[in-house]
């Protein structure tokens, strides 16, 4: 997700994960974000304010006690002037001394003093963040609205396994994203589909498509981080379950449609962004199938159509479809729109540069009943927000029909 225009305070404290900070500040500039740094004095043990100062392109704060910083930058300007901070690695240290309100340090100090959102990361050795003195200041910190981002769990520096690390730098920013995001979808439960199917032939061989799945995963990432409940249905594909949605792999398109079918009788807003394969092999050998001698021909039958049949229209339900074409893009996204009883669909040309297969991009054109929008070439987290954008907007002009909205 994008930081563009957004000014971050990272606060490093002193554990080992403390090395990794200077990848997370490169990950939010890289997001758009300028990075103001405050170290802690322990931190200074496992990471340099220099190697900081570097990737963040300006100075790093670091004691509150220091006449010439306070004049340059002063934990009033640090508190005020940020749209948010996050705190990563957070040692249980830092964790309990924000619980009590102590101000002790830059860092405490800023967190009292600000009125941004917080956003907190530990990561520590497992015992120490499973112990209940830990698990309850984090509570503490919850109940006050600062959002805990959970480590993640995997061999420690310690020795130990469990939960305890940094999580990457890329969920870091999805959480910084989610903190600062608007939250103009609280009202619905969203249901994404993503990724390609796959119609086995028998038990190692299938039929499948190019789709990643980055683009429904970032849909779906977007709309958990605007305040939405989401359900993602996921086809084969390699990327790790979004945080703060529910995950479902399926694998073929009958899968998919059968988890749709379900899965969707609470959703207010449907997207289609998955590669549904339109046919399958008529027949699934159960052992696999030896060759054999000359040529060979293989019987398909269709697919069911995901969002055509598993999606009930029901009033206020908004459906947003999707049409990945290599030509008549417009035409043929059009006659989709209007078979499938779409709300919106995204269309695009997947042999244009930077749109399609595999790529952090896209270029694509929205398509309603009122007319068409051609988006620049964005990353697909832009474009996952411009989508969302418009669900907003369909939503307003019917909001007393959202399915949902009173038993929330
Ligand atoms: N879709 C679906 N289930 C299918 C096929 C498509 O849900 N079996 C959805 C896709 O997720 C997408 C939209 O329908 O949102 C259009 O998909 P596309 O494959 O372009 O459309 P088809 O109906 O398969 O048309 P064609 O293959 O003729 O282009």
């Amino acid at each position: 997700m994008r930081l563009d225009g957004k000014t971050v305070l990272l606060g490093v404290t002193g554990g080992i994960a403390a090395y990794k900070s200077p990848e997370v500040v490169r990950a939010l500039r890289q997001a758009g974000a300028r990075v103001r740094v405050v170290l802690t004095r322990s931190a200074q043990e496992f990471v340099t304010p220099l190697a900081l100062q570097t990737v963040a392109g300006e100075p790093v704060a670091a004691e509150l006690f220091d006449l010439t910083q306070e004049s340059e930058i002063g934990h009033i300007d640090l508190a005020d002037n940020v749209d948010v901070i996050l705190i990563a690695p957070a040692t249980a240290n830092v964790v309990a001394k924000a619980a009590v309100g102590m101000a002790d340090d830059l860092l405490t100090t800023v967190l009292l003093a600000t009125r941004a959102p917080v956003v907190v990361a530990p990561a520590m050795n497992v015992h120490m963040y499973e112990n209940a003195l830990v698990q309850e200041n984090l509570a503490k910190l919850g109940t006050h609205g600062w959002q805990i981002v959970q480590p993640d769990s995997g061999a420690l520096a310690c020795g130990y396994e469990g939960p305890g690390r940094l999580p990457d730098a890329a969920v870091l920013v999805d959480a910084v994203a989610a903190a600062v995001a608007p939250k103009d979808l609280v009202q619905e439960t969203v249901l994404v589909t993503a990724g390609p199917t796959r119609e086995y032939l028998d038990p190692v061989r299938f039929l499948s498509n190019r789709s990643s799945g980055k683009m429904g995963f970032a849909i779906a990432r977007a709309a958990a981080a605007r305040g939405a409940r989401v359900v993602l249905v996921a086809g084969p594909c390699s990327l790790p379950d979004p945080r703060a949605v529910e995950t479902i792999r399926v694998d073929s398109a009958e899968d998919m449609a059968a988890t749709v079918g379900r899965e969707g009788r609470r959703a207010t807003v449907v997207i289609a962004a998955a590669a549904v394969a339109d046919y399958r092999p008529a027949t699934r050998e159960t052992q696999k199938s030896a060759k054999k001698k000359g040529a060979s021909r293989l019987a398909l039958e269709e697919t069911p159509d995901v969002v055509a049949t598993a999606v009930a229209r029901k009033p206020g339900r908004i459906v947003v479809g999707f049409a990945a074409e290599t030509s008549d893009v417009e035409e043929r996204a059009r006659g989709k729109l209007d078979r499938k009883a779409l709300d919106l669909i995204v269309a695009n040309d997947v042999t244009a540069e930077g749109a399609g297969f595999d790529v952090d991009t896209n270029v694509v054109t929205l398509i309603d009943a009122s007319g068409s929008e051609a988006l620049p070439l964005l990353s697909k987290d832009d474009v996952a927000d411009a989508i969302l954008d418009r669900v907003a907007r369909l939503r307003a002009k019917r909001p007393e029909s959202a399915p949902g909205r009173k038993n929330r």
